[in-house]
């Protein structure tokens, strides 16, 4: 196993500060929802904002793994306020393209280092989560432009939404 290099060690600490703030955000969008009386919504942010902390660990993990410690950046302040349901699926799906380039740009790095044990062991899984991130975020904005105006429908998915469980890896080390 090659050496963790200085450069892909400060990219890694950024990109738990990326994960973690994406958990943050998530919470800051479950509170939204909260007061407007959508549980079930609020549910979903929460299950998402734990799957960014298991984001987070996998990065953790690696470096530590690879006898490089972590070092925690600081966690600027979520937005907290939006205008509607739909604003905020928009925002969240924006949110992981933008993580989905830090991700990319990690596999750069990896790549140009030969450093397979980043690119291979840690950073393909990501590649693949991310697709399923833009695609779990999208799939409710694509359900709220079809609600529209109808109280019914956001009712229904509501309901639909609070059903999400976590599901962590049977492989996941905590
Ligand atoms: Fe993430
Ligand atoms: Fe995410």
């Amino acid at each position: 196993m090659a050496e963790l290099s200085d450069r892909l060690h400060k990219k890694m600490n950024e990109q738990i500060q990326e994960e973690i703030f994406s958990a943050y955000l998530y919470y800051s969008m479950s509170a939204w929802f909260e007061t407007k009386n959508l549980p079930g919504f609020g549910h979903w942010m929460r299950c998402q904002a734990m799957e960014e902390m298991m984001h987070a660990h996998r990065f953790y993990n690696h470096m530590h793994e690879r006898r490089r410690a972590v070092e925690l950046l600081e966690i600027k302040k979520p937005e907290y306020k939006w205008g509607s349901p739909l604003e905020i699926y928009q925002a969240a799906f924006e949110h992981e393209l933008h993580i989905t380039g830090k991700i990319h740009d990690l596999v750069k790095i990896a790549n140009e280092e030969n450093d397979y044990t980043a690119e291979v062991g840690l950073l393909q899984w990501f590649v693949n989560e991310q697709i399923e991130e833009e695609e779990s975020t999208d799939a409710v904005v694509q359900k709220l432009n079809m609600i529209g105006e109808d109280k019914t429908g956001l009712y229904q998915l509501d309901k639909e939404l609070g059903m999400r469980v976590v599901v962590v890896p049977p492989l996941f080390k905590w």
